[in-house]
């Protein structure tokens, strides 16, 4: 790491993807840097420990970035569209996790395991993905590197930790209150999210697509640089509070057997096999919740597509690490450690 990225602001520090960033940076050990921790001004003066030191956090403004060399948003889209471009006016890099910019022509949409050398195209900012298409495609990739996908049909269950600390403080609340024999009463989501699952509530186009599910056919595309690829996808909110699962059906253009997937994932970085058909160990968002890697299991061939070219299989992987907070650290360090 050089001199070049020595001060790093983290907007978005009380939420739930900047706690992770907090987390992961002090696992992975960045002593030699500033800190700047900002978030509104609800939380100034809050303070946040890393790495052994007390940070006061501060409130966002314009101002805020003065002397940053890399800037990591995780405050929403608004927040992003607002203060993204002071951040690169003083000469930030910024790796925003909101979707404001993923788009953009003009704007690197990066999977460090994918396609590290597209970060290096950035004009000041690089997006981080939405976390149901990383965690998807994270997994796809090297099997995409040996065997073209021309298909994927996608169903996700989605943790609420996506949608923000308070949505966690949501479930925990409901499931408390209707154990107690109280209604579960929704606030953030539309819906009762404890005992429940319900269609991702992002917006429906014509198309009859949520959001959560266009993002995930024009993401994948993006990334993969392949507008080829066929993308249909489900998204579904269920009482999980950090990991994302997906039952994900791919279709390949040449045969593939479950073996040859296993093997090819065995190897593959980011990802970690759990597929034991005895005692029916596969992934499960309790054992992916607080790791880095993305589990990939109940590999199987799917019977209703001929010629053996459809595999289905089932992962889970941390919607805050690997599907936010980890990725995005993972793209600062491809900055870092290129100069
Ligand atoms: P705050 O805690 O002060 O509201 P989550 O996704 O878990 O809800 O977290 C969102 C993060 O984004 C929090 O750190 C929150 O700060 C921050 N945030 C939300 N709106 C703004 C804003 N307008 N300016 C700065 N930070 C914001």
């Amino acid at each position: 790491m050089t001199n070049k990225h020595n001060t790093i602001a983290i907007v978005g520090a009380t939420g739930a993807v900047g706690k992770e960033f907090i987390s992961i940076i002090q696992q992975r050990g960045w002593h030699d840097k500033r800190y700047v921790m900002l978030a509104s001004a609800r939380s100034a003066g809050q303070k946040v420990r890393m790495l052994g030191q007390e940070h006061v956090v501060r409130e966002l403004t314009a101002d805020s970035f003065a002397g940053i060399d890399i800037a990591l948003f995780s405050a929403g889209g608004g927040t992003s569209r607002q203060f993204a471009p002071a951040a690169v006016k003083a000469g930030a890099v910024v790796v925003d996790n909101s979707s404001a910019f993923r788009m953009d022509p003009g704007v690197p949409l990066v999977v460090p395991e994918i396609n590290p050398q597209d970060a290096f195209e950035h004009h000041g900012i690089i997006a981080n993905p939405n976390c149901s298409t990383i965690i998807c495609i994270t997994a796809i990739w090297p099997l995409h590197g040996v065997n073209q996908v021309r298909r994927m049909v996608i169903s996700t269950y989605q943790a609420v930790s996506g949608a923000g600390m308070r949505a966690m403080q949501e479930l925990e609340t409901q499931s408390r209150d209707v154990l107690a024999g109280k209604p579960a009463r929704p606030e953030l989501f539309p819906f009762p999210c404890a005992f429940n699952l319900f269609s991702h509530n992002s917006p429906i186009d014509d198309t009859g697509y949520n959001e959560e599910e266009r993002k995930l056919v024009r993401e994948t595309r993006k990334i993969f640089h392949d507008d080829g690829i066929q993308i249909s996808a489900t998204c579904v909110r269920v009482p999980v509070m950090r990991a994302h699962s997906e039952s994900v059906n791919l279709t390949f253009e040449q045969p593939i057997t479950p073996a040859e997937v296993r093997d090819i994932l065995s190897a593959a970085p980011g990802v970690r096999l759990v597929d034991q058909v005895e005692p029916q160990h596969f992934p499960m968002p309790i054992e992916a919740s607080g790791i880095d890697d993305i589990l990939v299991g109940r590999i199987r061939q799917d019977i209703s597509q001929p010629d053996r070219r459809g595999i289905d299989l089932f992962l889970s992987g941390d919607q805050l690490r690997k599907g936010a907070a980890l990725n995005a650290i993972q793209i600062a360090e491809l900055l870092m450690n290129a100069n």
